[in-house]
């Protein structure tokens, strides 16, 4: 499987349930993956139609109460990825809206009213159908956060907002899947959307106080499993639930050769940036499998956590990546 930071894998959180209809692989496709050097370079055509059955295409943006392509070429990616479909007619092609790097402001200022809400509806129906997408996944990061302008008055926006997208505030019901991203436990609008992204990863990395030491970002225990199910407890439908799961690691520099597996060590911050995804404290997955066949990494299995981690002695020291490979995403998602 051709998993990298650029390509992240959705299985369906089937933790606990397994549903006869079969389950939704919704896969991203993100924007800055053309970008990219030499063999790490992504485009659609290199996306396995099989694979996937929802390709989620990040990110477009909002400009007021508008949808706008992000890249001078978005516009000819969704043509590409739409192409897809002659080898899969029932793909899914999906636009996410939004994202980490939006910010909260824009989505702030559209709840701010009806009136902005329902503009919006109004137009995005006009640019789904226009580039024909089957949908769109509204990733605000995240309605309530404070750090991110966000306030706990957003919760009853934000679902206000879903379901003005969803068709509540239009005039004829239409028909598009809808779905969104989140980190924390469901708002109130499970009877709205067609599907939800849990984005279970990236729950420690570099950002934190270097005192927690060398974390996992994506351990399934305890915190991943305490995640989905809070969902699913809450009664969300977990046909409806997607494990959002990356492929790309979260890299310390550990200020010591690790004893066993090293977590928890005392760190110095992120680890050094991989030749390719060229950020510090990640690693994509292709780079962490370079590093075990070629670099002399060790691979260790957390066996209480349920997810691997590798580590190497490097020219700039200590190496430590938590990561999620076959194994560990096989056990998240049966
Ligand atoms: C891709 O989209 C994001 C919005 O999430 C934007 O910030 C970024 O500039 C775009 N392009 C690249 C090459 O990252
Ligand atoms: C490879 O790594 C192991 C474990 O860290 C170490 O014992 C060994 O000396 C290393 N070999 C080389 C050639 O660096
Ligand atoms: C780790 O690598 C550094 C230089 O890159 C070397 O000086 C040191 O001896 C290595 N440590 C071990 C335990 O291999």
């Amino acid at each position: 499987m051709d998993i990298t930071q650029q390509f992240v894998l959705l299985l369906l959180g089937a933790l606990t349930v397994k549903e006869s209809f079969g389950y939704m692989r919704a896969c991203y496709y993100t924007n800055w993956s053309q970008f990219l050097p030499s063999s790490s370079r992504f485009l659609p055509g290199r996306i396995p139609p099989q694979l996937c059955t929802h390709l989620i295409f990040a990110y477009a943006d909002i400009r007021a109460t508008n949808i706008t392509p992000t890249e001078f070429n978005d516009i000819e990616m969704y043509n590409r990825i739409n192409r897809l479909k002659r080898d899969r007619p029932n793909l899914q092609v999906i636009l996410a809206v939004g994202g980490w790097a939006a910010g909260g402001e824009r989505f702030n200022r559209l709840v701010s009213s009806e009136a902005s809400m329902l503009q919006f509806a109004r137009n995005l129906v006009v640019f789904l159908r226009r580039h024909n997408l089957d949908g769109v996944n509204i990733d605000w990061q995240y309605p309530t956060s404070r750090p991110r302008g966000s306030g706990p008055g957003d919760r009853l926006r934000y679902t206000r907002l879903l379901q003005c997208t969803g068709w509540q505030c239009l005039d004829s019901k239409q028909s598009w899947a809808l779905g969104f991203n989140s980190a924390e436990t469901p708002f109130l609008y499970q009877g709205v959307l067609d599907f939800a992204f849990l984005m279970a990863y990236d729950l420690h990395g570099q950002w934190e106080d270097p005192s927690s030491g060398a974390l996992h970002h994506a351990p399934l225990d305890p915190e991943v499993r305490t995640f989905v199910e809070g969902w699913i407890e809450s009664g969300f439908p977990a046909r409806k639930l997607a494990l959002a799961v990356s492929g790309f690691g979260r890299s310390f520099t550990l200020t010591s050769e690790p004893e066993g597996n090293g977590l928890g060590q005392e760190v110095t911050g992120g680890g050094a940036p991989g030749p390719f995804s060229r950020d510090q404290g990640l690693l994509d997955y292709a780079e962490v499998c370079r590093n075990l066949e070629e670099g002399n990494w060790t691979r260790v299995w957390l066996q209480n956590e349920g997810v691997p981690i590798a580590f190497g002695n490097t020219s700039r020291g200590w190496q430590w990546v938590g990561y999620d490979d076959p194994q560990s995403l096989e056990l998240k998602v049966i």
